[in-house]
């Protein structure tokens, strides 16, 4: 639904400007659990966009769907289309997909805790050459400091910027963002979410980012879309999202009310105008 209430009646072209193409994508998980129930969503080249919505919401799963990540999690994606740079990429494998240029940061982020930040890097299954990891030395000058400590002995916000680093060695067109907030405080969360915004504006990444912090997302994003039990319920430019007062009462709004729906309020509103 759109932000005036108007269901989109129809389906975008893929447009020069438009990366990524997600449309009525649905993934089931061991073939009986629905976890996404016809999701639709665009990133357009350049641009970082944000999915937020609560916990089990199927944002995961929206990214590992386009990722190419489904098969190690037996999820199947029943129905629905995935363009990437107008080719059809449903069901790539994720060795292909990264090397398309979508590389995924997962949320339980893979690192070497025995190799150094450097081995770390060269790891990343890509020939690193120089210039890349100067790249990654310019984004992350505290990595550069932390160049030969070895990754378990790195802060939580240390350990995510080398996973920035390792899937900016990949050459991503697309990154694929989970959580990157999770189990950090706020301060640290903010100065990462101000990179990730770097690396959109300087080396032209398109971003897609999961998030639960809806507040900051958004305030960093250029549109959001926020997803509720596998379904997508509202969508817009972060401005317009952040200005409007449903999406402030149950995303970003007084914690008390965060546990409640949207959808529970959508509802609850309908009823209220047919039978009042
Ligand atoms: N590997 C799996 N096997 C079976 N069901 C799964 C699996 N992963 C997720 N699910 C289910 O799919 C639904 C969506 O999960 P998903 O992990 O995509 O949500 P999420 O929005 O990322 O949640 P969170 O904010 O907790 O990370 C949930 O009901 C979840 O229980
Ligand atoms: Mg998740």
């Amino acid at each position: 639904m759109t932000l005036d209430g108007a269901m989109p009646t129809t389906v975008p072209a893929l447009t020069p400007d438009l990366l990524l193409r997600v449309e009525r994508l649905e993934v089931v998980y061991h073939r009986v659990a629905t976890a996404v129930q016809g999701v639709s969503l665009n990133v357009p080249r350049g641009k970082m966009v944000t999915l937020i919505g609560p916990n089990g919401a199927g944002k995961t799963t929206v990214l590992r769907a386009i990722g190419g990540f489904t098969a190690a999690e037996v999820a199947t994606i029943r129905d629905g289309e995935i363009a990437y740079m107008g080719r059809d990429i449903r069901g790539m494998p994720p060795e292909e997909t990264v090397r398309m240029g979508i590389v995924a940061v997962p949320e339980r982020v893979k690192i070497f805790d025995t190799l150094t930040v450097k081995e770390n890097l060269r790891a990343s299954g890509f020939p690193v050459e120089k210039a890349e990891m100067q790249g990654v030395w310019d984004m992350f000058p505290q990595l550069w400091q932390r160049r030969d400590v070895r990754a378990v002995l790195l802060s939580g916000g240390e350990r995510q910027m080398l996973a920035l680093g390792a899937a900016l060695c990949c050459k991503p067109s697309l990154m694929l963002i989970d959580e990157l907030s999770l189990g950090l405080a706020p301060k640290i969360a903010t100065d990462l979410f101000r990179l990730v915004r770097k690396l959109n504006e300087e080396r032209g990444i398109a971003i897609l980012l999961v998030e639960q912090n809806a507040r900051a997302a958004l305030e960093l994003a250029d549109i959001g879309y926020i997803i509720e039990s596998g379904r997508i319920v509202f969508e817009g430019s972060s401005e317009k999202l952040l200005g409007h007062g449903d999406v402030m009462e149950f995303y970003l709004g007084r914690s008390d009310e965060r546990s409640k729906s949207f959808r529970d309020v959508k509802q609850y509103r309908r009823k209220r105008r047919w039978w009042g």
